[in-house]
């Protein structure tokens, strides 16, 4: 019971995705909260006032000019009841609505009155979602501190496919949990702003049963994933496989191999403002990948010695989104075992990277699976020591760190310089092979 005696106030819209408000309803109240319906005049055609309230155990209002309800409780009273706002499904207009501060109808009235948290879940046709006006409202929405969860992509009621389904309602459940639990202010600076996180190994195949991999838990790439997300950025998390849960509010994209993984990034990194990789990306991956398990060799010729591996390089994910017109922020990751520093400073350089976090693996400490991590980040014109601490907390001050070095409005740089990218390093020598 995680929300016992929380006040929910459920605000849905006129779309599709209305039916699933009575599962949400059902959810909030299994976990303890005590839910109010505010339905808008849309969202009746969808879903009927009876099924809300039954199950909601509370009447359900849809109407500012209900002299009955004002009497009985106010919608300013109702707006000061809520510890929480969540709009699901969050059709366009409604957005636009909320956006622009505009309140034609009880629920964004109760929206602009309330000083509770307000979550949106859009839910709308993929065209509508994508629409510039929309992508500004939802901007502009985030940037004023509401959180946008979803919407998820897939198969629209209209038969089209794309971004714009509303979040599942355990997923919206998770949300609402986790705001409460979240003690971290969004950061104006990262608020709405598309992150995308790569994290944890991956597998390069060698037969249907083994692969190539090594031994990242995932742990420091999660916890960067769920500060840029607590910070108010919608992140994408592209993760190797390191059985790890997804963070609340995290869109989480499996994939296996560094060419899944460079496929999965390629096809995001356009819309991102940010990307950091913490992925322990397999640097080269076997020529070929047998289409049957691969016998000892001595079970079939007597004669035959082991067989030979031949390697070929995998594609840098993050090199390549820094060589992308407009690229957005790139930051990577760097465990190094020896000259840490200068390793990494090199390394940020040759790959044309705004910023590179390294880590000195050698330290036990601190190693792969360990929850605690120390680090530099490194930069074009400084370094700063992010000293011994668990790996959520290194996190958090990282996302703080990059968010004031790279997302300062403008008006607070008065020095402002173009992003450095990729150029020769002429009084360095580059570094000779990986590390
Ligand atoms: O493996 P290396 O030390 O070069 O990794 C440095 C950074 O580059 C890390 O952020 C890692 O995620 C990224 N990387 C990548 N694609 C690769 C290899 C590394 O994105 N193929």
């Amino acid at each position: 019971m995680t929300l016992a005696g929380k006040h929910i106030l459920l605000g849905v819209t006129g779309g599709i995705a209305a039916y699933k408000s009575a599962i949400l309803v059902r959810h909030l109240c299994n976990e303890g909260a005590e839910v109010q319906v505010v339905l808008s005049k849309g969202a009746a055609q969808f879903v009927t006032p009876v099924t809300l309230q039954a199950l909601s155990g509370h009447p359900v209002r849809d109407d500012l000019w209900d002299r009955e309800a004002e009497a009985a409780m106010g919608h300013i009273e109702l707006a000061r009841w809520a510890d929480l706002i969540l709009v699901a499904p969050a059709t366009a207009h409604c957005m636009a609505n909320l956006a622009q501060g505009a309140a034609p109808d009880l629920l964004t009235t109760l929206c602009l009155a309330s000083d509770a948290p307000v979550l949106l879940a859009p839910a709308m046709n993929q065209a509508m979602w994508r629409d510039a006006a929309t992508q500004r409202n939802a901007a502009t929405l985030a940037a004023d501190g509401k959180r946008l969860i979803g919407p998820d992509e897939g198969e629209q009621a209209c038969g089209d496919v794309g971004p714009g389904r509303m979040a599942e309602p355990e997923s919206l459940l998770n949300a609402v949990k986790a705001a409460f639990k979240s003690r971290h202010p969004a950061n104006p600076r990262l608020a709405g702003l598309n992150v995308l996180v790569t994290a944890g190994p991956t597998r390069e195949a060698l037969d249907p049963v083994r692969f190539l991999s090594n031994h990242s838990s995932g742990k420091q790439g999660y916890a960067i994933a769920k500060a840029a997300a607590d910070a108010g950025a919608r992140v994408t998390l592209v993760s190797g496989p390191c059985g790890l849960p997804a963070p609340d509010n995290v869109e989480r994209i499996e994939v296996t191999s560094a060419l899944e993984m460079f496929e999965a990034v390629q096809a995001r990194a356009a819309e991102q403002a940010l990307v950091v990789g913490v992925a322990a990306v397999a640097d080269y991956r076997p020529a070929a990948q047998a289409p049957q398990k691969i016998k000892k060799a001595r079970a079939v010729d007597d004669d035959a010695g082991p067989p030979s591996l031949t390697l070929v390089e995998n594609p840098d994910i993050i090199a390549s989104v820094a060589e992308l017109p407009n690229a957005p922020v790139v930051v990577g990751f760097a465990a190094e075992t020896e000259n840490a520093l200068s390793n990494a400073r090199h390394k940020r350089h040759r790959k044309g990277l705004d910023a590179i976090v390294v880590n000195d693996v050698s330290n036990p400490k601190i190693g792969f699976n360990s929850d605690h991590n120390a680090a530099t980040l490194i930069w074009a014109d400084g370094e700063v020591e992010l000293s011994y601490q668990s790996k959520a907390a290194l996190a958090a001050s990282l996302i703080q760190h990059l968010a004031d070095l790279f997302f300062r409005p403008a008006s607070e740089m008065p020095n402002a310089r173009p992003k450095l990218r990729a150029t020769p390093l002429s009084s360095v020598a580059t570094s000779s092979g990986h590390s």
